[in-house]
């Protein structure tokens, strides 16, 4: 306890050390929400070597079409999405959840009890003690909600099993950027994996900032350029320094780098119902701008030259649930999680809704040849499908 104390004192040291960003309103209390990860439960490791994490992307709670009948569509799907959270939570029991962005449809919730949509979300996860965080979507910004309130209220109402903080990022509607550690075991100093949560920002409609005007850095559609990589950049260099080398990397983040769209067409397992292009990071007004790639700069840097990036899963793109790489997402897979709510969008060949499985196991990560890890689709018919290990051996002849 002592030990991961000073840890994230130093962490939290590094943080604050990130040169301040030049424009718009930008979260600078970064130490204190870094120090928040000493008063969670230390994640670990299964006594059998396992830490099984599921991706939920795209719940799209409390959605009514127009004004007047939601009454029946909403509240009737919403109860659809907790039964399909519930099921492939007691298929997979998992140790750990993910809300991969768009736990709402934003556009659509009243100012009084947007939050309310949350405790729907979170309901068959918390039932089920599993630990749990979220990243957000381009839906969870809107007139009467926004990333940080979602947050706040989070982190105010599950502080026993949420991990989710904003560490940095344009405020109100980028600031969800952290990272979360998994350790072996209880007393372990370095941890096996971190999972890392980023923010893509934008919103669908409205303001994503409430009554006021909106700054045009509101609704830029990738990760934050001027904030996020140096603080990827701090953080991993604070690790290296601790722990002497970094540890293997799973990262979160609501829509997909625009470089899926390089992988989409190999067609590997899992569906293709929805290309990415232009749905994905870096568009403006469909022109592709190339200013996600910093951010994807940076977490490149994390896999320190030996695939330790396991993968970077993404939901948004609701008919996509494949992974891939090749040497166009300078080997990192590239993974969509499906879609796991009856709310939003729905393509002909993937109605059955799903979540993505990422089942750690230790000997994986420590693999002589480069850390691996399985994933597959698991559905709401108590089904599975897509099985794939990434990892060295993963579409070698791609890169
Ligand atoms: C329904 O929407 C229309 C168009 O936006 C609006 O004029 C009307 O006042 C709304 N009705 C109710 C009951 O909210
Ligand atoms: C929010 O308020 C509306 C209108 O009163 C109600 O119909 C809806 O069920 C509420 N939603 C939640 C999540 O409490
Ligand atoms: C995108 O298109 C809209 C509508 O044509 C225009 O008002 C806006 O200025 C464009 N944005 C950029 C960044 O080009
Ligand atoms: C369950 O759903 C999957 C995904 O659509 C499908 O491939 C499979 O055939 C279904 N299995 C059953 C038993 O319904
Ligand atoms: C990379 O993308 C380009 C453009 O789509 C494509 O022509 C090429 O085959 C891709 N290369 C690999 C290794 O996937």
């Amino acid at each position: 306890m002592i030990a991961s104390a000073l840890f994230v004192a130093a962490l939290a040291g590094i943080a604050s050390a990130v040169p301040a960003p030049t424009t718009g309103t930008k979260r600078t209390d970064w130490t204190g929400e870094l120090l928040g990860l000493l008063t969670k439960k230390k994640l670990t490791f299964g006594r059998d070597g396992t830490f099984k994490v599921v991706s939920f992307s795209d719940m799209h709670f409390g959605e009514r079409w127009g004004n007047g009948s939601w009454a029946v569509w909403g509240p009737a799907n919403d109860a659809m999405t907790q039964q399909v959270h519930a099921t492939i939570l007691d298929q997979e029991k998992p140790d750990y959840v993910v809300f991969n962005g768009d736990m709402m449809t934003g556009e659509n919730v009243f100012a009084d009890n947007a939050t309310g949509y949350l405790d729907q979300c979170f309901a068959p996860t918390v039932q089920r003690k599993i630990p749990f965080s979220c990243t957000h979507g381009n839906h969870d910004n809107a007139n009467n909600i926004n990333h940080q309130k979602e947050i706040e209220y989070e982190q105010a109402h599950y502080s026993d099993l949420s991990y989710t903080r904003m560490d940095v990022g344009p405020q109100p509607w980028g600031v969800g950027n952290y990272w979360v550690p998994v350790f072996a075991n209880e007393w372990d100093w370095a941890p096996a994996v971190i999972m890392w949560f980023f923010d893509s920002r934008s919103f669908t409609s409205g303001t994503g900032a409430g009554p006021g005007p909106v700054p045009d850095s509101a609704n830029f559609y990738w990760i934050d350029e001027n904030t996020v990589p140096a603080y990827i950049e701090g953080q991993s260099w604070l690790m290296k320094a601790i722990w002497g080398e970094l540890p293997p990397s799973l990262v979160f983040v609501h829509i997909p780098f625009q470089k899926s769209d390089l992988l989409w067409q190999l067609g590997t397992p899992g569906d293709h119902d929805d290309e990415p292009d232009p749905a994905s990071q870096g568009f403006i007004n469909n022109t592709y701008t190339g200013l996600d790639q910093p951010a994807f700069d940076a977490i490149l840097q994390l896999a320190d030259g030996k695939d330790k990036v396991l993968a970077i899963t993404s939901g948004h793109d609701h008919g996509e649930s494949w992974c891939a790489r090749s040497a166009n997402s300078s080997g990192i897979p590239l993974c969509f999680d499906g879609h796991s709510g009856y709310g939003g969008y729905v393509t002909p060949n993937s109605m059955v809704r799903n979540g993505r499985v990422f089942n750690l196991k230790l000997s994986d990560l420590q693999a002589k040849d480069g850390p691996k890890v399985d994933t597959w689709n698991s559905y709401e018919n108590k089904t599975i499908n897509d099985k794939v290990t990434l990892g060295p051996d993963f579409m070698k002849s791609f890169l």
